[in-house]
């Protein structure tokens, strides 16, 4: 079986698994990082969204292989110890979650646009793809632009 070492929200860890299986599969069922959902397993709903290398990706189709030597961080490692990212606070100040099964994909889909996107506008914000079946989108606007206020 071939091994795969990369770091996972700042720690190293080295797996067997074989080079096609889903990173998803490896950081839940291996790892024990449950914060990224699944939901469709086919890159659509997004309940995945976790960071490779600072870039939003779907680790439900990611081979754990394209990881190799490099940095994932899911929800789990967004915050800086007890300090919570600038997103997460606007988050629970703007009361978005309902059930919450997709919000750690929307929470690391919108620091990714932040990244990009300093001022993002309606359209930049509604072009997330992440799918809100309990329909939190319009908070999920206004986190995100109270975020970028508090991000500066
Ligand atoms: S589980 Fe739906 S996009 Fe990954
Ligand atoms: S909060 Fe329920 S699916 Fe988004």
């Amino acid at each position: 079986m071939p091994t795969h070492t990369f770091s996972v929200n700042g720690k190293s860890v080295t797996v067997d698994a074989l080079d096609d299986m889903p990173l998803l599969w490896v950081l839940r069922d291996m790892l024990g990082v449950r914060g990224p959902k699944y939901g469709c397993g086919i890159d659509v709903c997004k309940a995945c969204t976790s960071h490779l290398d600072g870039r939003a990706v779907n680790p439900c189709v990611v081979p754990v292989s394209e990881a190799d030597g490099g940095d994932v961080t899911t929800i789990e490692g967004l915050a800086d110890g007890d300090t919570l990212h600038p997103v997460q606070e606007a988050w629970l100040e703007e009361d978005v979650a309902q059930c919450g099964y997709c919000q750690p994909g929307q929470i690391m889909a919108a620091v990714a646009l932040l990244r990009e996107t300093k001022n993002p506008s309606d359209e930049d914000i509604d072009a997330i793809a992440n799918v809100c079946r309990c329909g939190t989108y319009f908070r999920i606007r206004e986190a995100i632009k109270k975020a970028a206020s508090m991000m500066g």
